[in-house]
């Protein structure tokens, strides 16, 4: 099979090159365009990001890095740009004809992008085709996948929402520094501490959970309607957001059925997908990030410490890795469901 070309916005960054790393040997996707600041024009990846590498050498050459704007044939864009400067590329290369995923939250709350996470709710594609006809786009398109602390709780809440219905939810995030860009990995800003405000993460996490568990049904998706309350800290860890969950739902479960669901298979068969994308370990003291974070290339969530929640239904913790899970693993996994589903242009 002939492989197709794909462009990644933002290469030399946390997200650009764990896009990097996860397309050595895809079987579908191959890299034909990189981007980053127009100071590394014309370097090679490996010189741009002699810095701060956060992978080994890629396998395959890569094309030099060149200015923002891809050329044919590479039609499918990966963006992992700030969130300015998403919020200024990104249609605009829709409306040239690229299928756009997007890492930034600038257009997540729009009501024509699809916020997806593919084990969840990947029928909200359906909402492309209202996208494309209402921007007047032909072929182009644009995704966003969430906020990267979101896949760590909502993977393994989704199917728990669906089974009994959730009516409150807690959760308390620790989120690694690398989530704030390489900038924060490199400077390491919190050594010997913890930042209790990571600004605008509170309002993503109570918001996006409810887009993608909402219906879509007549070119709508209609959220998902409960309470979700949220505390986002910044801890000085490299990799891996932990998220400490409690919920109450509207049919009470029990511990076995919640533990049975959990042990489901991957409802996907693609490249990307983990078979199990939920791992729950008996251990009192995990998930931890630096022994679980890495699980199925960074695809798997970890759960762990499941037990009665005086205060609601039941708590855990649950673990992603963020900037592959949570990051260009999600935006992969959504490439890869475009063109399972003959979507890319
Ligand atoms: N980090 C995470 O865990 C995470 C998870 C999910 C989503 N996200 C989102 O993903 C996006 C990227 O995040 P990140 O953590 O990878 O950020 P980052 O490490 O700061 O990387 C930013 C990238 O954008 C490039 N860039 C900056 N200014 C540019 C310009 N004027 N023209 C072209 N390229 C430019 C940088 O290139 P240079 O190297 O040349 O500066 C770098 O490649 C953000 O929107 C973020 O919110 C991040």
């Amino acid at each position: 099979m002939k492989k197709i070309p794909v462009g990644i916005l933002g290469a030399t960054g946390v997200i650009g090159q764990s896009y990097v790393h996860l397309l050595q040997n895809h079987p579908w996707f191959t890299i034909s365009h990189l981007s980053a600041s127009p100071k590394w024009e014309g370097a090679s990846y490996e010189e741009a990001t002699a810095s701060y590498s956060l992978f080994p050498k890629p396998s395959s050459p890569l094309p030099p890095l060149k200015p923002l704007l891809p050329s044919p044939p590479c039609r499918l864009l990966f963006s992992a740009l700030p969130s300015y400067l998403a919020q200024e590329v990104e249609c605009p290369l829709a409306t040239k004809g690229f299928a756009v995923i997007s890492s930034s939250s600038s257009h997540r709350e729009e009501d024509d992008v699809p916020l997806i996470i593919p084990e969840i709710n990947p029928d909200h594609l359906a909402l492309l085709a209202y996208q494309q006809k209402k921007r007047g786009w032909k072929t182009g398109l644009l995704l966003a996948k969430p906020n990267c602390s979101i896949q760590s709780f909502l993977l393994p809440l989704a199917p728990l929402h669906q089974a009994f219905g959730i009516a409150s939810l807690s959760v308390t995030t620790l989120q690694a520094l690398s989530g704030a860009g390489l900038s924060a990995l490199t400077q390491n800003p919190l050594s010997e501490n913890v930042s209790p405000f990571i600004p605008g993460e509170e309002e993503k996490t109570e918001q996006e959970p409810l887009k993608i568990l909402g219906a879509y049904k007549d070119r709508k998706i209609t959220p998902e309607n409960f309470p979700i309350t949220a505390h986002c800290n910044r801890v000085p860890i490299s990799h891996g957001h932990l998220a400490c969950v409690s919920v109450a739902f509207h049919q009470k479960p029990t511990q076995e059925q919640i533990l049975n669901i959990w042990k489901r298979p991957s409802p996907l068969t693609l490249p990307t997908s983990p078979r199990f994308p939920i791992l729950y370990r008996e251990e009192e003291d995990r998930p931890q990030p630096l022994l679980d974070r890495d699980h199925s290339r960074g695809m798997t969530v970890t759960t762990g410490r499941l037990r009665p929640c005086p205060l609601l239904d039941w708590r855990f913790t649950a673990l992603s890795h963020n900037t592959l899970r949570g990051g260009a693993g999600s935006g992969l996994l959504l490439a890869e469901l475009l063109h399972s589903q003959n979507l890319l242009p």
